[in-house]
């Protein structure tokens, strides 16, 4: 549905984006995540056409992007960094305006028909200048519906909610994902990332990683093993260290953290490396390691 190729950035002369190719396919939603001025901003107005690239290529179901092609740009809905509205004119008004502008039959009815999908109904008539930022973001989102697009492109749509109004973003998400559109959404909440993402991609100017978190946990960490002592830890850390099969162990959590090599024929090895050791064993479990830390560690080390 999106494809990007070699896609590069500057601007005046500053590089924001380099050499990004990567694709988001019918009903896949890619989490885009990377620090502040990674270039997350820019690759969707890359991908919008807002802005041309220095260098690479766009297409949109299969079609070149150009700046002449206005049909296929309406195949996209846009969700901004921060969306701007008429904030003296009423929430409906506000979004029969943009349907009136994608040429969408009925724009007064679909305006409230959205406004109803997104829970605002109540509020069509009031001025946006007194909605909540919740509620700012949820008339965000349903603009960027008025067309039914194919393909969506969320720059942070959760940022500065609190927790409730967050949480209310994201089903619709995930009610949105589950029609069959190709959503590209830039989020710095790893969490949102991973329960909604079917992959992640780590930006920093450049593509760091591009895959789904499991796999990339796969690549980067190997299976983990988590080990509960009762009492101190410490003294059978090197016990640990010297097992067949251990590529690296810690004490973190107050736990033995374990990277193995292969979860199957290490474990029976470690427990009885244990047993025999002393240690009252209270839990042995495999751990996931966070997306957060797999994120930071590939930020850090630049790829
Ligand atoms: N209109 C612009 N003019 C000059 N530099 C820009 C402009 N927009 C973005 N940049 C720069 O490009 C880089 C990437 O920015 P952006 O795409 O907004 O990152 P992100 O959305 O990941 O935070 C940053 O260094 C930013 O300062
Ligand atoms: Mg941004």
């Amino acid at each position: 549905m999106i494809r990007t190729e070699h896609l590069t950035k500057r601007y005046n002369g500053t590089l924001a984006l380099e050499g990004l190719s990567f694709e988001v396919h019918e009903g896949e939603l890619l989490a885009l995540l990377g620090p502040n001025g990674a270039g997350k901003t820019t690759t969707l107005r890359l991908i919008l056409g807002l802005i041309s690239p220095t260098f690479g290529r766009v297409w949109i179901r299969g079609e070149l992007m150009t700046p002449e092609s206005h049909a296929l740009r309406r195949q996209i809905g846009y969700l901004p960094e921060t969306p701007g509205f008429w904030e003296r004119l009423p929430a409906w008004k506000n979004l029969e305006i943009y349907a009136r502008l994608y040429g969408v039959p009925s724009p007064r009815r679909r305006a409230m028909e959205l406004l109803e999908q997104f829970g605002l109904a109540d509020r069509a008539r009031d001025p946006v200048a007194t909605f909540s930022k919740g509620m700012r973001q949820r008339l965000a989102l349903a603009r960027a519906l008025l067309h039914d697009p194919p393909i969506l492109l969320l720059d942070e749509p959760t940022a500065g909610l609190d927790p409730e109004a967050a949480l209310e973003v994201r089903e619709r998400l995930r009610a949105l994902k589950g029609q069959g559109r190709a959503i590209l959404l830039c989020t710095h909440d790893l969490e949102e990332a991973e329960r909604l993402g079917d992959r992640v991609a780590i930006l920093r100017t450049r593509l760091l990683a591009l895959d789904t978190p499991d796999r990339l946990r796969a690549q980067r960490f190997g299976p983990m093993l988590a080990i509960e002592i009762d009492g101190e830890p410490e003294p059978y850390l090197p016990r640990v260290q010297g097992q067949p099969g251990v590529i690296q162990a810690a004490v973190r959590n107050g736990r033995l953290e374990i990277q193995v090599t292969d979860l199957r024929t290490t474990t029976p090895h470690l427990v009885r490396a244990l047993v025999e050791a002393g240690a009252p064993i209270l839990s042995v479990t495999p751990i996931k390691v966070s997306l957060e830390e797999l994120y930071l560690q590939i930020v850090r080390a630049g790829g």
